[in-house]
């Protein structure tokens, strides 16, 4: 950041609207929350938070998925996979996140999201108990095994640098909200055991 940067920002005041968040979650007759899964390319983030979202909405709930291939095609199109790149990347989704949450939605993201120091970020960007981490436990063996974008073997033969298990580091939560053992356990399995988790959270 320049100097006129930080220059510009004292200039810059927030206004506070009338139309507040709660009014539009009132509207929308539910809590909104930020569910982020987190976990390996190939883990199954997308899939689950996408079996989920139908769920969700089938039950009536306004939701937004957020997911990581789909973004990097637009907002962050200009971000690769440095550790800098991948904090830019999880700041900005940080921020879009927390105005979905403002918007009254349930908001599910699907980002490897590797370094906890950015996961508590948009942790701290949110309310208490609007955050729930959900870690996509799959080992890297067996996302290796699935490989479903064949990235894995690009990765091994040197011709993707900086992939996230191979030659970039992929920080385990230490105390995530929901910890899904997707190696082993089918896709409905797990959205049951999400969709309980929202239900004794009082989240639906
Ligand atoms: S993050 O690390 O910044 O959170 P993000 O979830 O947005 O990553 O994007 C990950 C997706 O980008 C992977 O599912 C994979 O399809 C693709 N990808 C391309 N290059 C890499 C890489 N070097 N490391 C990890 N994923 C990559």
């Amino acid at each position: 950041m320049t100097v006129k940067d930080v220059v510009k920002n004292e200039n810059i005041v927030w206004h506070q609207h009338l139309v507040t968040k709660e009014t539009r979650s009132i509207l929308k007759k539910q809590k909104p929350a930020v569910l982020w899964f987190t976990g390996l390319s190939g883990a199954g983030k997308s899939t689950i938070a996408g079996a989920l979202e139908i769920k969700l909405v089938e039950l009536g709930y306004h939701t937004y998925l957020l997911d990581g291939d789909n973004v990097r095609h637009g907002l962050c199109q200009d971000l690769g996979f440095s550790d800098h790149d991948r904090q830019e990347n999880i700041r900005r989704i940080g921020e879009l996140a927390k105005l979905m949450a403002d918007a009254g939605l349930i908001v599910l993201s699907a980002f490897i999201s590797p370094h906890r120091a950015e996961r508590e970020m948009v942790r701290n960007l949110l309310p208490n108990n609007e955050f729930l981490e959900v870690f996509v436990n799959t080992s890297l063996s067996e996302c290796e095994k699935r490989d479903p974008k064949g990235l894995y073997k690009k990765a091994r033969a040197g011709e993707i640098k900086h992939f996230t298990g191979i030659d970039s580091e992929y920080q385990q939560p230490l105390n995530p909200e929901i910890a899904l053992p997707a190696g082993s356990q089918s896709i409905d399995a797990l959205v049951d055991q999400c969709l309980n988790e929202l239900r004794v959270r009082e989240i639906i």
